[in-house]
């Protein structure tokens, strides 16, 4: 918890027990001097006092507290002034003493299942899995900070009659070692290929059909042929995940669950809950809704069945306490219905769907099949150019430039994408988001940059450090602010949004630059200079933990 909020609850509790009364609100001024204020109007009817003999009443309580420094009355509130030498120093302690564990909780027992990113295989990784992957994998990193065990899971596509065709057109049309070279673009042209020839070829639907029966039915071929469309597009995908440093603890995708549907259906039996519907087995979730497709006439599972089968698993495996979907809006009916589903079924699982808007260019829906990029690796190489050209242009002596390129480039894309409200849209240009000032990702690289450089020739004495100095309201915001890091975590995890934590660090770099603009950092004053530093380094601290968590790295020089 933050060190003011501490205060808070405690000043509020001695007051209660001291006064014997509940209902005290201690807030933060909007605006105001004081650190501290408490309404006073609704004690006058209760203690049946005149107002300025409640003002005495509390004002003589809070004497006592520690960090307690003087108080005033201010029309119908107490303003309390708080030893801000002594908050400041404890706050900042705090931070110098845990480094990046600043802001850490205690490993709590809970266990969450986040499933992000899940790209469908042979075909090429949109956008929209990009969105998935990196709110996924901010989430991961936040709920470990908050002390949960996080599982991330990798739900790949890697299901379904399309591989019936698949396995028709490579064993027609395929080459091994041009998939091998170029897996998700050379299987995407054979499945093109496939639905060309459908025109003159109608049998092919047939063939496709029966392929895909034989593979259910785990043919030793083609499950061998399915393998191998599965293993070259995950090589793909890996090359994407390695590039934004994400892992995953399972890449069990929905072919793994072909096994364990049948125990779903008889559960969903068991309980009364399937009706037949025209040869097909549904489940019915309420009058606003569409039932849910269990299996089809042809007794064929559906993408439902086997995110169900899915959750199950989930549960008896991992025995989780909250499970996220990182999926776009666009499924939202799908996730409310699996909810339904398993609420039916007597579950009540704490599942959320993390939802999230489209990615635009120009406005409009920006997509790989259709845009002026065909592979999202392009969209990426492209941000790690532009950001090539930045460093060019600010410091062309730079070492290590291509290393530096990718981390901006990589780190411009992520923080664009996590910067907004997760269910908005977001949209892409790719020369705004590298640049090095306004809200981007290389601006807070930058900042801590700054930091660094400032360092460089000075050491840090903790005996030095002036405390005195951080009772001047510029110090003192800032103060406050790092002191909001934690209250900022659980929000974020709260919410399931990264980008509380991506406004906040823009706020921390904004006001971390408009004191360097006020203040001289390397003071002469030995204290002063001292109390600077100990301030700069944990606004650095909080800063680099910050990107972390969104999954972005920073640098020493760039
Ligand atoms: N593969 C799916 C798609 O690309 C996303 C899967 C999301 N996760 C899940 N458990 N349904 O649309």
């Amino acid at each position: 918890m933050a060190m003011i909020n501490q205060v808070k609850v405690e000043l509020k509790k001695l007051l209660e027990n001291k006064l014997n009364i509940s209902g005290i609100v201690v807030e933060t001024p909007k605006k105001g001097q004081s650190d501290l204020s408490i309404p006073l109007f609704g004690f006058v009817k209760l203690l049946g006092l005149p107002m300025m003999d409640v003002y005495h009443k509390f004002s003589d309580v809070i004497k006592d507290y520690p960090l307690y420094l003087k108080d005033e009355f201010v029309s119908g509130f107490l303003n309390i002034y708080l030893n801000r030498e002594i908050l400041a120093k404890n706050i900042l302690d705090e931070v110098h003493l845990k480094k990046s564990n600043y802001g850490s909780s205690d490993i709590n027992g809970k266990t969450v299942v986040i499933d992000y990113s899940s790209p469908n295989i042979a075909k090429s990784f949109s956008v929209g899995h990009l969105r998935s992957t990196v709110i996924g994998n901010s989430l991961k990193l936040i709920y470990e900070k908050n002390g949960y065990h996080v599982i991330g899971i990798n739900h790949l596509g890697d299901w379904g009659t399309q591989f019936g065709r698949m396995i028709v057109a490579y064993k027609k049309w395929g080459n091994e070692s041009l998939i091998e070279k170029n897996p998700i673009s050379e299987l995407q042209k054979l499945y093109v290929k496939f639905h060309d020839e459908l025109a003159n070829h109608p049998e092919l639907e047939q063939e496709g059909r029966d392929a895909f029966l034989k593979l259910e039915q785990g043919d030793p071929e083609y499950i061998k042929l399915w393998e191998f469309f599965r293993e070259q597009s995950l090589k793909e995908f890996m090359e994407m995940y390695d590039l934004l440093n994400v892992k995953f603890d399972s890449f069990n995708g929905e072919a793994f669950y072909n096994d364990k549907m049948d125990r779903v259906v008889k559960e969903l039996e068991d309980k009364n809950l399937i009706k037949e519907d025209e040869g097909a087995l549904v489940v019915f979730i309420g009058e606003n809704y569409p039932p849910v497709l269990i299996k089809r006439s042809d007794g064929a599972t559906l993408y439902a069945t086997r995110d169900l089968a899915a959750l199950l698993y989930r549960k008896d495996t991992y025995n989780f306490d909250k499970i996220l979907y990182v999926v776009g809006n666009e499924q939202k009916l799908h996730f409310e219905s699996l909810k339904k589903v398993s609420d039916l079924m007597g579950y009540n699982f704490d599942l959320v769907h993390v939802n999230f808007g489209l990615v635009l260019q120009d406005g409009k829906k920006m997509s790989t099949r259709t845009g002026k990029y065909t592979k999202l690796m392009d969209v990426i190489n492209e941000a790690i150019s532009n950001a090539k050209k930045a460093i060019e242009e600010k410091n062309p002596n730079l070492e290590n430039k291509e290393e530096v390129a990718k981390t901006v480039g990589v780190g411009a894309i992520i923080f664009n994408d996590l910067k907004n409200e997760r269910h908005l849209d977001v949209e892409y240009n790719l020369e705004q988001m590298v640049k090095f000032e306004g809200q981007t990702g290389p601006y807070l690289q930058y900042s801590i940059v700054r930091i660094f450089s400032m360092l460089k020739n000075v050491n840090l004495n903790f005996d030095l450090v002036n405390y005195q100095t951080y009772t001047n309201d510029v110090y003192f915001n800032l103060v406050q602010l790092i002191d909001q890091f934690p209250v900022v975590l659980e929000r974020a995890q709260n919410e399931n949004s990264p980008s509380v934590i991506a406004r906040y660090l823009l706020q921390l770099a904004q006001e971390f630059n408009s004191f360097y603009g006020k203040v001289r950092i390397l003071a002469d004053d030995q204290n002063l200079l001292q109390a600077n530093i100990y301030l700069v380094t944990a606004i650095q601290t909080v800063l680099i933990e910050g990107l972390r968590l969104l999954g972005i790295g920073y640098l020493e020089a760039m």
